[in-house]
C-alpha cells in the first residue's frame, strides 16, 4: 500500500510532482497557511511529513502521529522541528541547505546597503510630496553612512556569511568574522564576538538559531556595538534581542538596522522596531527569489523521495538516525 504523505503547502520546483508517484500525497491547498490543529488532524494517519518553517514540530505532534517515518523541511533552519525528538523515534529530518546561499546573501547586503543609505526612508519622503522646492539639495539632505571602506562584522561563518564577505569584498570592506566553531577563510579576520562588535561599522548576522545562539546579542552585546553601527539579521528573531535593539535604535546610538526576521513572526504591528524610522524591515524573504524556492522545493521533495524509497536522505540534520 502506498505510503501517506501530508505536504503543508503547494510547492514550487518539479520534483513534488515526482514525489506524487512515490506516495499517497495531501497537499494542503489553503486558504493560508495550515493551523496547528489542522496539521495535527491532518498529519494523523501518514508516514511522510514535507513542511516549511512555519510548521511545528513538537513532541506533541510527534505523539499524535505515531507513523511518521521522515519529515522533510522546504528550509535550511530546522529551529522549528523539535530535532532530538525526531532523533529519538528514528526519524530523519530533511533540510535544504547550499542552494540558497547567494539569495540570502544578495538580502542581506541589500538591507545593509538600504539601511546605511535611507532607502526605505527616502522614497517614502518623496513618495509622501515632503520633497519640495524648499529642501530639493542641502550638503546634510538625507545623509547616510558610507559603506565602501568600512568594517563589517559577520556573526556567523557558514556559507551565507561567508557568500556575504565575498560581497564585502566588492565594497572594499575590511572583514572580521567571529565563528562558534575555528574557521579560516581567506581575507577574513577572525576574532571574538566582543572584538567583533567594538570594531564594526556594520554587523551582519548569519548563526542559525539554537539554545547556544538564543539571544545571542542580548543588551550587553548591543552596548558594545560602535556608536553608530548598523545591524543586519537576515538569520533568525531570537538570537537579538529586539528590545534592547530598538532602545539603542531610538536613542540614536545605532545609527540603523536592516531586519528580514522576528522573535514573532509575522511581526506584531506594536514590536517597537517598526515605529523607527532608521529601522529597513522585511517579512522573512531572504531566500525569496523564484528560482532559489524553487530549488528549495525540489531538495525538500528530493529528501523526501530517498525516504520513501528507504534511503537515506541527501540532506540529513539527523543522520545519526541511519546508524
Ligand atoms: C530557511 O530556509 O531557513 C530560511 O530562513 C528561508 O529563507
Amino acid at each position: 500500500m502506498a505510503k501517506k504523505v501530508l505536504v503543508t503547502h503547494q510547492l514550487p520546483g518539479g520534483r513534488i510532482q515526482e514525489l506524487a508517484r512515490h506516495c499517497e500525497m495531501n497537499v494542503w491547498m489553503g486558504p493560508g497557511l495550515l493551523p496547528p490543529a489542522g496539521l495535527r488532524a491532518e498529519l494523523a494517519g501518514c508516514q511522510g511529513l514535507v513542511c516549511l518553517l512555519t510548521d511545528r514540530v513538537d513532541r506533541a505532534l510527534l505523539d499524535a502521529a505515531p507513523g511518521l517515518e521522515f519529515v522533510s523541511s522546504m528550509s535550511v533552519g530546522v529551529d522549528h522541528i523539535d530535532v532530538q525528538a525526531l532523533s529519538e523515534r528514528g526519524i530523519p529530518l530533511g533540510n535544504t541547505p547550499g542552494v540558497l546561499v547567494d539569495t540570502t546573501a544578495d538580502t542581506a547586503f541589500a538591507l545593509l546597503l538600504a539601511a546605511a543609505r535611507r532607502v526605505p526612508e527616502a522614497d517614502r519622503f518623496v513618495r509622501d510630496g515632503n520633497w519640495t522646492a524648499a529642501n530639493a539639495w542641502a550638503p546634510g539632505f538625507f545623509t547616510g553612512k558610507d559603506v565602501s571602506g568600512a568594517t563589517l562584522g559577520i556573526v556567523g561563518l557558514g556559507q551565507i556569511g561567508q557568500a556575504m564577505a565575498r560581497r564585502a569584498a566588492g565594497f572594499g570592506m575590511q572583514v572580521l568574522a567571529w565563528n562558534r566553531a575555528p574557521r579560516q577563510v581567506a581575507g577574513i579576520e577572525m576574532v571574538t564576538l566582543e572584538e567583533l562588535l567594538l570594531r564594526s561599522d556594520f554587523v551582519s548576522v548569519h548563526v542559525a538559531l539554537a539554545p547556544a545562539t538564543r539571544n545571542l546579542l542580548d543588551a550587553g552585546k548591543i552596548a558594545l556595538m560602535k556608536p553608530g553601527a548598523v545591524l543586519v539579521n537576515t538569520a533568525r528573531g531570537g538570537i537579538v534581542d529586539e528590545l534592547a535593539l530598538a532602545d539603542a535604535l531610538a536613542s540614536g546610538r545605532l545609527a540603523a538596522a536592516g531586519i528580514d526576521v522576528f522573535e514573532r513572526e509575522p511581526v506584531p504591528a506594536d514590536n517597537p522596531l517598526l515605529a523607527l524610522p532608521n529601522v529597513v524591515v522585511t517579512p522573512h524573504i531572504g531566500s525569496a527569489t523564484t528560482l532559489t524556492r524553487a530549488r528549495m522545493a525540489d531538495m525538500a521533495a528530493v529528501n523526501a523521495i530517498a525516504a520513501l524509497q528507504g534511503q537515506a536522505m541527501p540532506c540529513c540534520v539527523n543522520p545519526e538516525v541511519y546508524r
